[in-house]
């Protein structure tokens, strides 16, 4: 069974969020289960200085409307398990530059976006076919999220040999539209651009296109996917998806479990598993130390970590701020993202000084004692497709409190008397998205807290839960499988 796993981004090379987890996660699981599933990423700067033997393996000279490309291949040594075979699309026009992967320096999306991920599109589609100089064919072409999304288009009107297609929605708000003049320039068929299609009210939409002509499609949580073939979720496109929904599967995100384990963690001050809980203390003094917050041991120290957007709630966890000070109670924030509520934090943690912090910026290594320090992690998520942050909590001793939405719904259990009762309890949900419910949600957590043989078991109960990628990769084996068709 041969993949192509098709993605803007991959940790440790480039990520913005979870999806460059799961793309270096989900294939090691799938190698480890004998799929010979391979990555195509694009030629960012970071990907090409970061892998270090590359191979030329062809040149494009002649792809319509884009620039020559050089194809190289590698490996990624993920955690020195196996290393993941890789593609590289060596397009210096379009993806040596300073900035981030998706947004220029000045925070917008890059101008030329629409080529940049077409070509990742197009390329997928050529290395996925007959077209393709490769001696490696796959026999499945996995997408994942917008920039991917024309792949399934191209194979679409390709006439000859081409492989089945998936296309996994990671988050169904960011679509990827252009205008329409963009679809003749990426080289698709105007006959495409229709209601059947990729048109999108009006635009090209990379993530319609996808979901359309796409064999099969799935979101990474059961929740999420029910959630989207409604309306607010499916942003506009539930009424395909549930016309689609003999064809859609939710399987839940696993996370990294040697990258993520108290017992191991390199960032942390001090190792520690569930037998030996005492030692997470010093993880928590070294963060308010680093941090700035004041030394105590037995404060409620709240976190949340996570990109500044709409979707994560943080005008919840701002409108809380001055009260949860009150319980009394510490803050810890770390993110960056939208330039207005950067500025509300940092005003925040100088009206609270040593009881809120916030660093703004991206800092790998700070998450990882976050999840370790923190007592509790908040995610007010308004929509949360999987998650991976709940997770890391529960596998750090950090019951996560969550908005009761996707992927959270699927992976976070709230405590009570039953849950508590038969050992699943590993932290708490809230339901309606208002600052009233989240505060109840907060003092649960409280009283939770100062109850230390309940706390105790609540932390057990998420570090014992089975969070590795087995399950899913089985999952997705079984689908890839079953879009071989009869032999
Ligand atoms: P999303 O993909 O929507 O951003 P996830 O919870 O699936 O949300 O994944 C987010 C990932 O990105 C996690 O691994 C999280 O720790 C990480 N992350 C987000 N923001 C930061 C940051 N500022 N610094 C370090 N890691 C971050
Ligand atoms: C997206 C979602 C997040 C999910 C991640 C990986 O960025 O917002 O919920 O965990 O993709 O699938």
């Amino acid at each position: 069974l041969q993949v192509l796993f098709i993605t803007p981004e991959v940790y440790p090379l480039c990520k913005t969020g979870g999806l460059g987890d799961v793309s270096a996660a989900l294939p090691t699981a799938l190698r480890e289960l004998n799929v010979d599933i391979r990555l195509l990423l694009p030629g960012y700067p970071a990907v090409m200085s970061g892998l270090k033997y590359k191979r030329k393996v062809a040149t494009f000279n002649d792809l319509h409307h884009f620039s020559p490309v050089t194809l190289w291949s590698a490996k990624l040594s993920v955690n020195h398990s196996e290393n993941i075979p890789v593609y590289i699309i060596d397009c210096p026009a379009l993806y040596q530059r300073e900035g981030g992967i998706y947004l220029d320096t000045a925070g917008q999306g890059w101008s030329d976006n629409a080529l940049r991920f077409g070509l990742l599109s197009k390329m997928g589609a050529i290395l996925a076919s007959d077209a393709s100089p490769l001696t490696w064919f796959p026999d499945i072409a996995h997408c994942n999220d917008w920039q991917s999304g024309l792949t399934p288009a191209y194979l679409h009107f390709h006439p000859g040999k081409k492989a089945a297609t998936m296309m996994t929605i990671h988050n169904l708000a960011f679509q990827g539209c252009f205008p329409p003049e963009t679809v003749t320039q990426l080289g698709l068929p105007a006959a495409s651009f229709n209601m059947n299609g990729v048109e999108y009210y009006g635009n090209l939409s990379f993530m319609k296109a996808g979901l359309y002509y796409a064999d099969r499609i799935s979101t990474v949580s059961p929740s999420y996917a029910r959630e989207i073939q409604q309306a607010p979720l499916g942003f506009g496109l539930q009424g395909l998806l549930a016309a689609r929904s003999q064809h859609i599967d939710g399987i839940v995100n696993g996370i990294d479990t040697m990258e993520w384990d108290p017992a191991t963690d390199p960032h942390l001050n001090k190792n520690y598993s569930s037998n030996n809980l005492a030692a997470k203390k010093a993880n928590k003094l070294a963060l308010q130390q680093i941090t700035g917050l004041e030394a105590d041991s037995d404060i409620l120290l709240f976190a949340a970590i996570s990109r500044f957007t709409e979707q994560k709630g943080y005008d919840l966890i701002l409108q809380l701020a001055p009260q949860l000070v009150q319980l009394p109670a510490q803050l810890v924030l770390l993110g960056s993202g939208n330039a207005m509520l950067e500025e509300q934090l940092v005003k925040l943690t100088d009206t609270y000084p040593g009881k809120i912090a916030a660093h703004i910026g991206f800092n790998e290594a700070l998450s990882h004692l976050i999840e370790a320090g923190a007592d509790s992690f908040l995610m007010p998520s308004r929509f949360e497709p999987c998650g991976l942050n709940q997770m890391y909590s529960q596998r750090y001793g950090t019951p996560p409190l969550v908005h009761a939405t996707g992927g959270l719904i699927d992976t976070v259990v709230d405590c009570t008397e039953a849950t508590l009762a038969d050992g699943s309890a590993s932290g708490f949900q809230f339901h309606a998205m208002t600052p009233g419910a989240f505060l109840a949600g907060i003092q649960r957590v409280v009283t939770a807290y100062r109850n230390k043989p309940v706390w105790r078991q609540l932390q057990k109960n998420g570090m014992s839960k089975d969070f590795s990628w087995r399950a899913s990769a089985m999952a997705y084996r079984e689908i890839y499988h079953s879009l071989l068709g009869p032999v």
